[in-house]
Order: C-alpha cells, then sequence, then structure tokens
C-alpha cells in the first residue's frame, strides 16, 4: 500500500512553516521567523500576512526537496485553519488549497490549539489517553481533557490575557524586545524569584486571568522609577525572576486543581510558553512531589511549527477526515 504522506502548512500568527510527514513520521520541519515585527513590539497583522506570502513557497519547496518526495507522491495537503490571525490564516489557506487542487488530492484543515497538543505525538515519549495539556501560547492559556489524539475537551481557559501575553507585556515595560518570553525566561535565571511580590488572581473554577499582573508590573514599575530612574537597570534579572515565579504559580495552582478533579495524573504542556525553563522546573518538581508523569515537547515543537501541523493531519487522514475546498479560516476557532 502506498505511504501516507502529507504536506503541512502553518502560517497563523508571524512562523512561515512547513513540514513533510510520511506514514506519521515526520520527515523535516521548516520554520521561516518573521523579524520585521522587532521593531514595533508585537505582531503587526498586515505586516505578517505580507512576509507569509513571500515565504510560503520557498518555505514548503524546501520542505519537499529535504523529504527526497516528489509532490506528486503526496497524498494529502494540511493547513492550518485557525485559531490565528485572519489575513495570515488566508495566506497559508489559500495556498493549500490550490496546491491541493491542483494535486487532485484531499485538504485537511487542522485546528492550531489541537496541534500544539498534539505535537507530543512526534517524538517518544508519547502520553496515554486521557490526560491533561496545559496550553500555553501568545494567544492561547487553557487546561485541556485529552480523551484521544482528536476528542479533546477545554476544562479551563483564561478569561482575558493569555500567560504568553503576560510575557511579553513585561517585557515590553521593561524595554525588553519583543518577543519578550525568551528573554524574560533567560534573565529570570539569574534573579531572586522573591525579590518582589505581585498579586496572584483568584479566578472561578480553573479558570485564569492575566491581565491583572500586568497592570500590577506597570503600577509598581512606576512607583519605584519615581525614586531611582535606574530601578528597572539595576533590578532587571530580580524583576523578571520574580513575573515568572507569579506566572508560574498562577498556571500551577489550576493545573493541580484540574488533576484532582479529574483525578488524572498524567500531564503535559504545550504551546510556546512551555519552552520557558521555569515553568519545565516546576513541573518536574510538581512530578517529583505529587507522582504526576509529565511529558514537555521539545524546544523545536513548542513555538509554532508545521510539524505539529502535519501530526494531527495524519490522524485525521486516518479517520477520512477531509475538508472541502470552499472553507474560509476561523480566526476563533475552538478545539
Ligand atoms: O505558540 P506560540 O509560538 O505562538 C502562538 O500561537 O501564540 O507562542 C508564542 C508565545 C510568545 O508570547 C512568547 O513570548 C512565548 O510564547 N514564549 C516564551 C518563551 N518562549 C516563547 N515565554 C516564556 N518563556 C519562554 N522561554
Ligand atoms: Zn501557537
Amino acid at each position: 500500500m502506498k505511504n501516507i504522506n502529507i504536506l503541512a502548512i502553518e502560517s497563523s500568527c508571524d512562523e512561515t512553516s512547513a513540514s513533510v510527514i510520511s506514514d506519521g513520521k515526520i520527515l523535516n520541519n521548516i520554520v521561516a521567523t518573521q523579524s520585521v515585527h522587532e521593531k514595533y513590539g508585537g505582531v503587526v497583522p498586515e505586516l505578517a500576512s505580507r512576509a507569509h506570502q513571500q515565504h510560503l513557497i520557498p518555505v514548503v519547496s524546501e520542505a519537499l526537496l529535504s523529504s527526497g518526495l516528489k509532490a506528486e507522491d503526496l497524498s494529502a495537503v494540511a493547513v492550518t485553519r485557525g485559531p490565528g490571525l485572519m489575513g495570515s490564516l488566508m495566506v497559508g489557506l489559500s495556498f493549500a488549497k490550490s496546491y491541493a487542487y491542483a494535486l487532485g488530492i484531499p485538504l485537511i484543515d487542522v485546528n492550531h490549539m489541537q496541534a500544539h497538543i498534539l505535537a507530543h505525538y512526534i517524538d517518544d515519549p508519547k502520553p496515554a489517553f486521557p490526560f491533561i495539556c496545559l496550553t500555553v501560547s501568545g494567544g492561547h492559556t487553557q487546561l485541556v481533557l485529552v480523551k484521544s489524539h482528536l476528542d479533546m475537551e477545554v476544562i479551563g481557559e483564561t478569561l482575558d490575557d493569555a500567560v504568553g501575553e503576560a510575557f511579553d507585556k513585561t517585557a515590553k515595560l521593561l524595554g525588553l524586545p519583543y518577543p519578550g518570553g525568551p528573554m524574560v525566561d533567560k534573565l529570570a535565571a539569574e534573579g531572586n524569584p522573591l525579590a518582589y511580590t505581585f498579586p496572584l488572581s483568584e479566578m472561578p473554577g480553573l479558570n485564569y486571568s492575566f491581565s491583572g499582573i500586568k497592570t500590577a508590573v506597570l503600577y509598581f514599575l512606576r512607583d519605584q522609577l519615581k525614586n531611582n530612574e535606574d530601578f528597572i537597570k539595576d533590578n532587571l534579572a530580580d524583576i523578571c525572576a520574580s513575573v515568572q515565579y507569579t506566572l508560574i504559580k498562577m498556571l500551577m495552582q489550576k493545573l493541580k486543581r484540574a488533576t484532582r478533579e479529574h483525578r488524572i495524573s498524567q500531564v503535559a504542556i504545550a504551546g510556546g510558553v512551555s519552552a520557558n525553563s521555569g515553568l519545565r522546573k516546576e513541573l518536574n518538581s510538581l512530578a517529583a512531589d505529587l507522582g504526576w508523569k509529565v511529558f514537555i515537547p521539545k524546544f523545536e515543537y513548542c513555538t509554532d511549527n508545521a510539524a505539529m501541523i502535519a501530526m494531527a493531519a495524519h490522524y485525521k487522514f486516518l479517520e477520512g477526515d477531509f475538508c472541502g475546498l470552499d472553507i474560509s479560516p476561523i480566526a476563533k476557532m475552538k478545539i
């Protein structure tokens, strides 16, 4: 029987990515990062769409070339349908539709958040079902009960900002370049997490709120700068460590509660913020204390990438779950 070869495309935010998967094995993961946003301190949607337009064909060509496969060997084309920036999604989806149409092969639409979770099935060890996944990115913070590859239920989520946004906005207040999350992480490693105290938000059930901490950091810095204009420069590592400590504490409080309420001890993290070294450390230490089995993806598969889209597409292909060529992107697509 012919192999299942899928070309997957990701263009939901500011990474243009393509990946080829063959019979469930990822052959490559080509990512073009858009540096154009750095000087604006955040992703500019219009510029992101234009950059996707420029990068997409070279990225797809590279993925196909390095896979050793020809276009005629492909069984399907997969693409992120949402959630994400409408213009960016549109570039990837329009290309994927045309490519599938030209090759006469099916199109598979993939939910970006589901794909972040399915990144855990790229390499071993793979979590068994059911497990709880804390998905933490620049746009989302969700606790997901994962019942099977394609059956997932959101059991808690942020009611305002995502935790990645809290990292990025803190970084911006500190004058660090975008995206600030990785910089805060690096600086935090050198600082004292208990140097300053920021309030923990109290949300009902398994939900989160991260908008308060951004305001708390803003007022805190404003007050400190009144007395010492070099406050940020002198205390950068301690500020980063203290904010990161607070954000991780909030994430872990609800994660612990979710595992108790659902009687599940298999825990995974996914999304860009799962690259955070403090979060990884805390998760491993909780695993030792509470007897959790913890799954943390490789760095490459934490931030946006097409390999995770390819993995999700593989499971959809096995189910015969294809879509028509008349679909549109869904900016706020739900799991
Ligand atoms: O999943 P992702 O690549 O894109 C979205 O779908 O949003 O996540 C990007 C987010 C950004 O907010 C970025 O600052 C954050 O992930 N991030 C980090 C780290 N690496 C990326 N946050 C904290 N620590 C990191 N090491
Ligand atoms: Zn993402």
